[in-house]
Order: structure tokens, then C-alpha cells, then sequence
């Protein structure tokens, strides 16, 4: 990316291409099959981010190229619609996506499904692969105060410590899952509050780190590729994730033969440039990059996002876009003109 002017049109791009997914996929919300409600959204993203003006490379994506069409990792896109010549002007970005984080949610008609990407520089993000990683996301002020591997109460009493707040005044979000069992516990002890949730740990994650929402932390083990794109919203929300990936199958609670096996994903670690598979990232380490793009618009109701809502004359959506070029968190609400000029348009 040359220079904040062409970051700030590519951020307002990128919204587009949030918002066009998230619609779609809303289309389908509570319609009980995930795996069509992701196929759309990744068809929408797709189709859009192919008009952006920039020499893009999917980084984070629907998976290798063998099983996944589209949006697989390596894809080169964007500039489709420009000439050859102007393409070769268009910035160079690396792109993670999720065209649909939360595919239960949305199949479910739950709260808190989202479309959502991340970009940067060349070399701006992590190049993690699909499996589940560790992590630990606060907010502003609660950066430095926290270590993945020290107890949960010790981080729950910095935290609180920070926020001028008791513990039992903290709430912590993490995933319903039985490998949790023991984190769950500790932050009981602890005499903390804890939100359970099905899905959904990326929005989480953006929720602890955004003032009002009352949520304090995000702990526990989601997948790898929501928390490179978390990174990349704690660099504009000056917030902190601490992370480690996950491959032993007793930390994951799964049997042994649900999971690849431990020597095929170190070959793919190592085939991403990963060779500590113990390392502890930080926010940088994940998301190195300087110019940083995040954006999301709910597909169903949530936190800090509304769902897509539909009506006669179009439909409406509500996102979020942050640059830490230009530091602006702009939430957006757009209503999307389809009506005649009879189109009534509410406030
Ligand atoms: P999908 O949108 O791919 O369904 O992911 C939802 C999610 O809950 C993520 O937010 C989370 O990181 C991951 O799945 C957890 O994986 P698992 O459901 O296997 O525990």
C-alpha cells in the first residue's frame, strides 16, 4: 500500500466487500445449513473484492486451493476490472478474510455472525494455518498486563487492577467447549462473571476490547486464522491478543484421530515459515504489519454490530472499518438503495 490516500479508498472497498457478503449470507440466516450460508458469503466476497483497485493475495482464506474454489489461500485478486496497465499500479495487499464468521450463527439465526477481513502491506499478517490457537485478547488499558501462561486468577486480578474494577465485577467471554472445562473453573474461582458463547470468538475478541460492551477479556481456544484477524483489529483498537497454537490433542479434548496428526501439521507449519510451533505471539507478531485495514458488518445482531435488515425498497447494513494509517474507527450504517424513486427511506 503506497500512501493513507490509497489505504482510505481501499478501506471504504473493503467495506463493500464486507457488506456484500454479510447480505447474502443474511439471506439465509436460520435456514439451518451453515455450509450454504458460507458458500454465498465466500461467493459475494469474492465476486466484490475482485473489483477492488490492488494486486491482492489471500493469505488467510477458505483453505488450500485443492478445497476451496474460492478465496483459497494464495489467490491472487483484485484489479479485475481495470487494464492490465493500471493493475500495475494498484498497491500490493495481503488479505485475511472470514466471509462468514459464525456459520452456525447465522444458520441458527443467533447473535453475533459477522463478514469480516483484514489486510495490510505485503508480508502484514501472519500466515497461520487452520488449526486452534490459545488466546488471551484485552483491552486498551489492560495492555502488558496480562501472560498466556501465567494462572487466570493472576491475569483476572491485573486486569481488574487496570480497570479500577473488583474481579467479580469482570466479565470473561469464552467458547462452550469441553476442552474449557478447567479455564471455565479457574475463572469461577477467580470470582469472575463468564459469557459462554457457541461461536463466534473473532467478534468476541473485538468486544474486549472496545470500552462499553462489558466484556473484559477474551481466554480460551479458538481457531488460528480468527486470531490473526483479531490482531488485526487490536493494532487499530490499541488493544492486546497473546496467542499459541494448538495441535496436541489432549489440550483440544478431541480423540487423537480427529485431528490431523501431529508430524503432518509441523510439515505445514514448517511449509509456512513456522518453526517454533511453542511460540507466543503477540498482537505484532501476528499482525506485523503498518498499514493495517479491518473490516466487518454484522449478518445477524450482535455486540457492536446489527444484523443485515431487509425491507421493500433494500436493505440495510451495519459495520465497522478502522485503518491504523488513518486511526479512524468508522462505524458505517448504509442503506442499500433498491426501490424506484418511490423508495420510502427511514431514519
Ligand atoms: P466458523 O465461522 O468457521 O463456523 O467458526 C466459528 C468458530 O466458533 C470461531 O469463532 C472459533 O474460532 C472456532 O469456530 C472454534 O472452533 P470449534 O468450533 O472447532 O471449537
Amino acid at each position: 500500500m503506497k500512501n493513507s490516500r490509497a489505504d482510505h479508498e481501499l478501506s471504504l472497498d473493503f467495506l463493500r466487500v464486507c457488506e456484500a457478503a454479510a447480505i447474502e449470507s443474511a439471506r439465509t440466516m436460520g435456514q439451518g445449513d451453515r455450509k450454504h450460508s458460507d458458500h454465498v458469503a465466500v461467493e459475494a466476497m469474492r465476486k466484490v473484492m475482485d473489483t477492488v483497485p490492488m494486486r491482492g493475495r489471500i493469505v488467510i482464506g477458505e483453505g488450500e486451493r485443492d478445497e476451496a474454489p474460492m478465496l483459497y489461500i494464495g489467490e491472487e485478486l483484485g484489479g479485475g476490472i481495470f487494464s492490465e496497465e493500471a493493475r500495475a499500479e494498484f498497491p500490493e495487499v495481503d488479505i485475511a478474510v472470514d466471509p462468514l464468521e459464525g456459520t452456525n450463527l447465522c444458520a441458527l439465526g443467533a447473535n453475533n455472525a459477522i463478514a469480516v477481513l483484514a489486510a495490510a502491506e505485503r508480508g502484514g499478517l501472519l500466515n497461520a494455518p487452520d488449526i486452534y490457537m490459545d488466546k488471551i485478547v484485552v483491552g486498551p488499558s489492560c495492555r502488558g498486563a496480562v501472560d498466556i501462561d501465567a494462572p487466570v486468577k493472576d491475569n483476572l486480578k491485573n486486569i481488574a487492577r487496570r480497570l479500577g474494577r473488583d474481579i467479580d465485577d469482570l466479565t470473561v467471554m469464552c467458547l462452550d467447549r469441553s476442552r474449557h472445562r478447567q479455564l471455565v473453573q479457574d475463572v469461577r474461582d477467580a470470582g469472575a462473571r463468564i459469557r459462554l458463547i457457541s461461536d463466534g470468538d473473532l467478534s468476541a475478541g473485538i468486544s474486549a476490547a472496545v470500552a462499553g460492551t462489558n466484556i473484559h477479556a477474551l481466554m480460551g481456544i479458538g481457531g488460528a486464522p480468527e486470531g490473526v484477524i483479531t490482531a488485526a483489529a487490536m493494532k487499530c483498537l490499541n488493544g492486546e491478543i497473546q496467542a499459541r497454537l494448538v495441535f496436541d490433542p489432549e489440550r483440544l479434548g478431541v480423540d487423537k484421530a480427529k485431528i490431523p496428526p501431529k508430524d503432518k501439521v509441523m510439515k505445514r507449519l514448517r511449509s509456512m515459515g513456522i518453526t517454533d510451533p511453542e511460540k507466543i505471539y503477540d498482537t505484532n507478531d501476528l499482525a506485523p504489519g503498518k498499514k493495517i485495514i479491518f473490516a466487518a458488518t454484522g449478518v445477524t445482531d450482535g455486540a457492536l454490530l446489527r444484523g443485515v435488515r431487509f425491507f421493500g425498497a433494500g436493505k440495510r447494513t451495519h459495520s465497522v472499518v478502522m485503518t491504523t494509517e488513518t486511526k479512524s474507527i468508522r462505524f458505517v450504517d448504509t442503506v442499500h438503495v433498491e426501490g424506484g424513486p418511490d423508495a420510502v427511506i427511514r431514519f
